[in-house]
Formats: C-alpha cells, structure tokens, sequence
C-alpha cells in the first residue's frame, strides 16, 4: 500500500549506492562485527581548527537566522574572489550561488534546464548521483564509456561522436570520482575545442576535487576557453577540499539566467545553506590552502600503500591516480574464481559483496560509476585502519579458488 501512494518520478531514481554500502557497514557494525569502511568518499581528516572555530564565533555571535537565498553578501564575495584568484574567472554577484553542497548546485542546475528527452552526456566511469539526476529531471543519459589504457579519460571524438540537436548538458568532473584521472590543459583544450562547436550545449565543470591532486596542475574549462564561459557552470564546494563534509556547503559560477534560475529553486526548497556553515565558509575561502600540501603527502603514502597492497593480489590490478582519494581497481581477474563455501563470483558486485562479508571490508563495485569489472577503494582513512584493511582483502582474495 505504502509504496503504492509514491509518486512515478521515484520509479526513475535509486538510492546512492555509495549510501546504501554505508548503510550496510553500519547494520554490521551494530551487530557486532569490525568492520572497516572503504566505500565512503570522504576525508578522515578533521575540518581544520581555525574554519571549525568561525562557525562557534558565528553561533555565539547570534548568526543564526534566515540569510539571502543563494548565500550572504560576504560569502558570495568570498567565492568570486575565490574564482578569480585561482582559476582566473571573474564573475559578478548575480553569477555565483552557494548552496547546500555542490550536489545541491548539480541537482538544481539539471532541474532548472532539462526538458523531457533532453540528452546529458556523462563520461564513464561516473559519479554515482549524475545518472539519478538526470532522470529526475526526466532527461536521457548519454554515457560516453572511458577506457583504462587512455588514462580513463573522455575523448575529443568520443565526446563528438555523442553530441547530437537534443544534448542540453556535457558533465565533466576533473579530478574524477571514482578513478582520479585530472585532466591537462592541452586534454581539457581539445575537449572544449569540441564544445565550442556547439552553441546548444551547457558545460557543466564539477571541480569538487581541485585541490585533490598529486602534483599534477588543475584546470576548469571556462578557463581553458573563455568563450565558453556564458555557457559553462563551475561548480566546486568545500566537502573535500577543506575536509567539510557535513558542513553542506557548495558554490557555483556561471551565466546570471542559469544563477537566476538555481536562486529561485532554492529559494522554493532549502532556502540559504546553513548561516553557521557559511560564516565558516568565508574563512575557508579567504583563508588560503596552505594545510593542504600536508594532506596531499599522508593521502598520496595512503595511495601508494594501498596500490602495493592491490599488486602483491593475484587477479587485480590498478593504474596510479593523479587525483581525489580513491583507486579504481580492475577486478575482472577475479570474475569466475570460487570462495572457500563454493559460490562463484560473477561480477563486480559479487566481488564487492565477498569483500564486505568476508574480509569486512566495504568497498563500492564498478557498476555503480557505469563500468562493470572494478571496484572503487576510497583511501582517506587513518593509517593503521587502512593497512588492516589491506591485509584483510589480500587474505580473502588468497582464498579464493
Ligand atoms: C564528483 C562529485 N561531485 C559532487 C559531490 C558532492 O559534494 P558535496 O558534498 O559538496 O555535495 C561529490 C561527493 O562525493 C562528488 O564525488
């Protein structure tokens, strides 16, 4: 009876994936078992302690009520000078918005633009939630399948070969979640080369990883071709850069109508992101990213340890990530081996699933980025969890027949 009175749009939508493996984790745990959760992308590392202290001054100093929908006048500053210092775009007032989350800011751009039938192409492997917005918003998802050997990056003909007279949006989200692939700035060119060819089309760049890199230099496409820019939004947050998960702050720049547009669905759903977590915010923002360089070196020995760990296993292998905090872990060797008990792994998610149950260990399967045959391992987890973990998944694959 119950799910008889939801409405048809949720027949279009599942629930994160990335979710539902924490869900797990969590019953498991409640039940009594260790278990360590690889699955969820998010920092260990605590918001750092001058950030955390503007959201105390702010609560103390009573800034706890409504502010303007798409965010205070000093935070929007805060992001345009943000946008300005680091990628070189310059926006006005009435072209950035801050929500709550950069995924806030994703939803509400498809939803204020795709129309029934409208194409959004997105490159494979993918953040899990793209192909659910999408179809909430009664779009058609184009996926582009990536390949491994080219870096898991979307090619220039591939993105070509997928545009046609109904594409309203091309996603691109450099570095990437789920395998860490960050972009050149000649790979970047001759993707917006494409682009620049076809005026119908919105860019949307989903930079929410941009300062989640080993050394290699970031790029977002408005900047790499400026005449892009009245059609692109850049969408960026501070869920990861700043280690700000459940604080839900994300920020956007882009053309004032599509601002205009994201303003007014906010302003007839969530209102402004918390008052507390944009104080906060504007400390973050102005307050530079010189902890960083620290976090990129723990993260980057956590990569490293975590990749020689995957090669000592027979029947997986990985490619070295540039970005984010996750390995992509081809798994297909896997595929056909037996437990101790006699079941066959069919498939990623099998594979997955004997990880989570034997070793204890969550992890998240290749399907649900849109590319059977891997897993997602998120690495940003403390040191001396992270190596039980690998032993633990090295001693169940040596289980395995
Ligand atoms: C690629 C990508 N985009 C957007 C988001 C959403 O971030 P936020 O916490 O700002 O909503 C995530 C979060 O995991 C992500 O991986």
């Amino acid at each position: 009876m119950s799910t008889a009175l939801l409405a048809q749009r949720m027949r279009r939508v599942r629930p994160s994936p990335t979710a539902e493996i924490s869900d797990k984790v969590r019953a498991l745990t409640v039940a009594g078992h260790s278990v360590i959760n690889l699955g969820e992308g998010e920092l260990d590392f605590p918001t750092p302690a001058h950030i955390a202290q503007a959201g105390i001054v702010a609560i103390n100093a009573g800034e706890t009520k409504y502010t303007a929908v798409p965010g205070s006048a000093r935070l929007k500053q805060a992001i345009i000078d943000k946008f300005s210092r680091e990628n070189g775009l310059n926006f006005t007032a009435g072209e950035v918005i801050a929500g709550a989350g950069a995924k806030q800011l994703i939803f509400n751009a498809l939803m204020a633009t795709v129309n029934p039938g409208d194409e959004v192409i997105i490159a494979a492997p993918y953040w899990v939630s793209y192909p659910d917005m999408v179809a909430l918003a009664e779009g058609e998802t184009r996926v582009v399948q990536c390949h491994e050997g080219d870096g898991w990056k979307l090619q220039p003909e591939a993105l070509e070969a997928a545009i046609t007279e109904r594409t309203r949006w091309v996603l691109l989200n450099s570095p990437s979640n789920p395998t860490g692939a960050v972009y050149s700035e000649t790979e970047m060119k001759a993707l917006t080369d494409v682009l620049l060819r076809h005026e119908q089309v919105l860019i949307l760049a989903d930079d929410i990883y941009e300062h989640t890199r080993y050394g290699k230099a970031f790029c977002t496409p408005a900047q790499v071709e400026p005449r892009l820019l009245h059609r692109t939004l850049t969408v960026n947050g501070l869920s990861k850069a700043f280690s700000m998960t459940g604080w839900r702050i994300g920020y956007a720049g882009g053309p004032k109508w599509l601002v205009d547009a994201l303003q007014v669905l906010q302003s007839q759903s969530t209102s402004n992101p918390s008052s507390i977590s944009q104080a906060a915010a504007i400390v973050a923002l102005d307050g530079g990213t010189g902890f960083i360089d620290d976090w990129i070196e723990r993260l980057a020995c956590r990569r490293d340890r975590v990749l020689a760990s995957i090669e000592r296993i027979v029947g997986l292998s990985c490619q070295l990530p540039e970005g984010a905090f996750y390995l992509f872990v081809n798994c297909q060797g896997m595929v056909g081996k037996q437990t101790a008990d006699g079941r066959v792994i069919a498939d990623d998610f099998d594979f997955a699933s004997y990880l989570l149950d034997v070793a204890k260990v969550g992890t998240v399967h290749g399907s649900a980025f849109g590319t059977p045959g891997y897993l997602r391992i998120a690495y940003a987890v403390d040191d001396r969890v992270l190596d039980e973990a690998c032993q633990r998944i090295e001693t169940a694959c040596a289980q395995l027949r």
